[in-house]
């Protein structure tokens, strides 16, 4: 049945539990769109039938009333059926909106028209995206310059990419294989040319891949480490002179435990910390300021790299389990202790 509609309505194959899913949504809404048209049409054709004119003499028509009771209940079956289809509908958006934990992180830059893929552990690719099978991979994505889309039309994904901003999407793809990317927003010139290609690979040939990939970094050859790389650069681009590691708050959260909490902001609102809102407030750190805190981080938008980014969220990930003190900015005292040395 499922494949039977998937071919009726020329859509792609599914190439993930997701993009079932969200069919057979689809599938739901047209099968009643479908029945409800016909059924109107036939009642249409049947009336135009049974009320022919017969005589010369127009007839006075009657006048109908319909009970109160059946227009309440036709119009409380179309309700629901249209607020039976958004819960469905939201259901899935609510899923698609919180990757799973665990999830690989992977960084895309879109540019004029090609799509750059970095991964945690070094390397970096251009219009590749290697990924394992059956493992959920979570997309933080952003511009260089215009407003691109990330399309994958077998795994029913589509999200815009936008300068100055980070959005993220995911998926986990069924079985290994080959899946277009496109770019569903146009970019200019080129932009039917800005093509690229998700390659899933079982998780002993993707091991494979990235052992013969990754680049050793300062001596730490070994790409699972990449935690340690994330300490290094925590460490290098000054992120440890406020953030701790051992879960002591200090001039800014810290980084222990800090993934997968909810966050009461200064504004107000809460926020679940994910690896796209610890990029976003890297960038843009003013935008969400954790409620306790003083707005003191600088962005670090453009001085470090995807990679780097990529490498910090992966110590943050190390850091997940590590217990946190209650919550409350400390400032160090004019002649007292420096920095928080950043090896703890
Ligand atoms: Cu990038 Cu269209």
């Amino acid at each position: 049945m499922n494949e039977l509609l998937r071919r009726l309505l020329f859509l792609p194959r599914q190439g993930t539990a997701f993009a079932r899913e969200l069919d057979h949504l689809h599938f739901l809404v047209i099968s009643v769109t479908v029945v409800g048209a016909t059924g109107v049409a036939m009642v249409g054709a049947l009336f135009l039938f049974k009320y022919r004119r017969r005589t010369k003499v127009v007839p006075v028509t009657p006048r109908v009333v319909v009970s109160g009771r059946v227009e309440a209940a036709v119009i409380t079956a179309t309700l629901a059926l249209f607020v039976g289809f958004w819960v469905l509908g939201f259901r899935q958006y609510r899923r698609l909106a919180d990757p799973p934990t665990g999830a690989l992180t992977i960084y895309v830059a879109a540019k004029q028209w090609m799509w750059e893929f970095s991964y945690p552990n070094g390397p970096a690719s251009a219009g590749i995206l290697t990924v394992p099978a059956g493992r959920p991979v979570e997309l933080l994505m952003t511009s260089r310059d215009v407003i691109h889309s990330f399309y994958v039309p077998e795994f029913r994904v589509k999200q815009d990419v936008v300068p100055g901003r980070y959005t993220t999407i995911w998926f986990t793809p069924s079985e290994p294989g080959s899946y277009q990317i496109l770019c569903a927003e146009y970019c200019g010139a080129g932009h039917s040319t800005m093509r690229g290609e998700v390659v899933a690979l079982s998780g002993e040939d993707y091991e494979r891949w990235l052992q013969g990939t990754s680049r050793p970094t300062d001596g730490e050859a070994d790409p699972t480490s990449l935690a340690t790389v994330g300490r290094r650069v925590a460490a290098e681009r000054g992120c440890l002179r406020c953030h701790t590691l051992d879960g002591t708050a200090y001039i800014g959260p810290s980084f222990a435990g800090l993934l997968g909490r909810r966050e009461r902001l200064a504004s107000g609102a809460s926020v679940l910390v994910t690896p796209g809102y610890v990029t976003k407030s890297m960038m843009d750190p003013q935008a969400d300021v954790v409620a306790g805190f003083k707005s003191v981080m600088p962005s670090y938008q453009g001085l470090i790299t995807a990679g780097e980014t990529a490498a910090i969220v992966e110590l943050l990930h190390s850091l997940e389990d590590v217990p946190r003190q209650p919550e409350q900015q400390v400032f160090p005292e004019v002649t007292g202790r420096g920095a928080p040395d950043g090896g703890r």
